[in-house]
């Protein structure tokens, strides 16, 4: 586990096998073009309803870049961080209260059932808990969409409620939108995901 801080751009985290960074403008790939826009990948996230041509991520990716108090969205990158395969992000990051939702994709065709989405979704918890002191992440995802229930339960989300028949499955049907949080006390950091672990020096240590 490693955090390199970069204010006012957000932090390179290493996790185990990954890294977690900003997307810039550059990483912008056909291939990640193309995961956006497959119905495969997107068909449990909101951006199924609008296609994803360059320019709308491009603009996107450049809004997320410039505000990173209220969102921070991290491209998933293996390969010692030179192939970008996902995303996880806080869209909505309330200082006020503590506390942020957390989403994920893991896009790229060769990337997915490697345990990619539950190592990235692990540091960002640590990064929230520990860096940013956020108190509570929560996340929501459609009824029956088992991969994401695991993702968020490996990482110790408890269901905390059912929004029932809320959201358009993409067959057609209603479904409900589960919702999962974590607080920070709950949080268990595991080597599992994030490798060794450095101790966590406090930021209000009195330095000579
Ligand atoms: C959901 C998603 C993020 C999972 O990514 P991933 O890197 O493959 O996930 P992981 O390998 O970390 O873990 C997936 C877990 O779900 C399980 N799983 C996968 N598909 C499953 C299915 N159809 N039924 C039951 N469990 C399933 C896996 O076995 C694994 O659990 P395990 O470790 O206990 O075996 C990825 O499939 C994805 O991006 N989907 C499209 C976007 C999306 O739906 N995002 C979630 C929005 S909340």
């Amino acid at each position: 586990m490693q955090i390199r801080l970069r204010d006012p751009r957000l932090p390179v985290i290493r996790t185990k096998r990954l890294v977690l960074r900003d997307i810039t403008v550059a990483d912008i790939s056909p291939a990640y073009i193309a995961w956006l826009n497959d119905p495969e990948t997107v068909k449990y996230l909101e951006i199924r309803f609008r296609r994803q041509p360059p320019d709308i991520v491009r603009k996107y990716i450049e809004d997320r870049l410039k505000d990173t108090i209220n969102s921070h969205h991290f491209g998933i990158y293996d390969q010692n961080g030179q192939r970008l395969v996902g995303t996880v992000t806080l869209p909505r990051i309330n200082r006020r209260h503590g506390y942020a939702d957390i989403s994920f994709v893991i896009g790229h065709p060769e990337a997915s059932g490697k345990g990619y989405a539950s190592e990235a979704v692990h540091g960002i918890c640590y990064y929230a808990f520990f860096h940013m002191g956020l108190t509570k992440l929560w996340g929501g995802y459609y009824e029956g969409h088992e991969a994401s229930a695991r993702v968020f339960a490996k990482n110790g989300f408890s269901v905390e409620g059912c929004l029932r028949k809320k959201l358009l499955s993409y067959d057609g049907r209603r479904v409900d939108h589960i919702l999962v949080g974590l607080l920070a006390e709950e949080f268990k950091p595991a080597e599992k995901y994030l490798g060794p672990i450095p101790p966590l020096v406090s930021i209000d240590e009195d330095v000579p």
